[in-house]
């Protein structure tokens, strides 16, 4: 954290709050319920400021509370954001329910991409070219050629698409632990590392969620993930194709950072998901193309 003890006294000060129940971390946040003068509660979330944050603000900003959590303030010297309070006992992953856990994230990521991203978002036009400048380097590193093969038919996907990389307001992490149930609305997105782009772009954290359990336990992986897959575009309404190319992307983003980590394999759900997606992407010539 780059926020030291001190300045987050000294913000609870300037913003009138009092601490109001534990410290919960995330993966790169600490987030402190404090409750505001008037009683209304909220949280401090302390990060690190990065560059997949650095957009946090000015899209929360943009979206102004629709679909997602409110922003109260903001300190820019730290990057500690003052957030309107959600039920952090309530995550969307506790729906057991899958169909409906889908399509709630499918009504939210409807409307957070329905706003166009503002000027100065980090674009996926940059980001599919720093990613298809990289592919050659860290394919070799791959130790199986089946894998090998896949992360090159991702890149050729996002250079066909790279040309059209949309203006959208993306959240990027769109899993099911980054939708807490509200008390103005159901469910709330919440973590959002924006970016300008394709709808496209967004989905894959909500196909990867509940991976084992939704899609692998099925014993029909290919059969369950691009029935979710389905469910998502169709309620988004997105060209499947496109779709489908954009989602190799992430696993193409995945998989660059898995080698640049010192990894010589993918993970096998993002390998599964890969081969599952190419159906949409170059359906077979022949057969019924499910
Ligand atoms: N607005 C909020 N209201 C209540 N709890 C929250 C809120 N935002 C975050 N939390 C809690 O803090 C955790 C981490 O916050 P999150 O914004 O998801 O950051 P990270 O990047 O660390 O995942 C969440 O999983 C949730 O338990
Ligand atoms: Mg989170």
């Amino acid at each position: 954290m780059t926020t030291s003890l001190p300045e987050a006294a000294d913000l609870m000060d300037r913003w009138a709050l009092r601490p109001d129940g534990p410290v919960r971390s995330g993966m790169a946040s600490l987030v402190l319920p404090v409750t505001r003068a008037d009683g209304t509660p909220a949280v401090l979330k302390f990060q690190q400021p990065s560059e997949d944050n650095a957009g946090a603000v000015p899209g929360l900003r943009a979206w102004n509370g629709d679909g997602v959590v409110r922003l109260l303030d903001h300190d820019p010297d730290t990057g500690t954001m003052l957030l309107e309070r959600l039920d952090a006992a309530r995550p969307l992953s506790s729906v057991a329910d899958d169909d409906e856990a889908m399509r709630v994230v499918a009504g939210l990521l409807a409307r957070l991409v329905a706003v166009p991203a503002p000027a100065g978002m980090r674009r996926l036009g940059d980001i599919a070219a720093a990613m298809l400048d990289r592919t050659p380097g860290a394919v070799p590193a791959l130790r199986d050629p089946a894998e090998r093969r896949l992360v090159r038919t991702c890149a050729s996907a996002v250079a066909e698409l790279a040309g059209e990389p949309g203006d959208r307001l993306l959240h990027w992490d769109l899993h099911y632990d980054n939708v807490l149930a509200g008390r103005r609305e159901p469910w709330l997105a919440i973590d959002p590392e924006p970016l300008a782009g394709d709808p496209g772009f967004d989905l894959w954290p909500a196909l990867d969620s509940r991976w084992e359990e939704a899609v692998v336990a099925t014993g029909d992986v290919t059969g369950a993930a691009l029935r979710r897959f389905d469910l998502l575009t169709e309620a988004l309404g997105l060209d499947r194709r496109r779709a489908a190319g954009w989602t190799l992307g992430r696993i193409l983003q995945n998989a660059l950072w898995d080698v640049e980590d010192g990894r010589t394999e993918l993970e096998p759900a993002q390998v599964a998901l890969g081969v599952a997606l190419l159906r949409r992407w170059a359906p077979p010539l022949s057969g019924r193309g499910r």
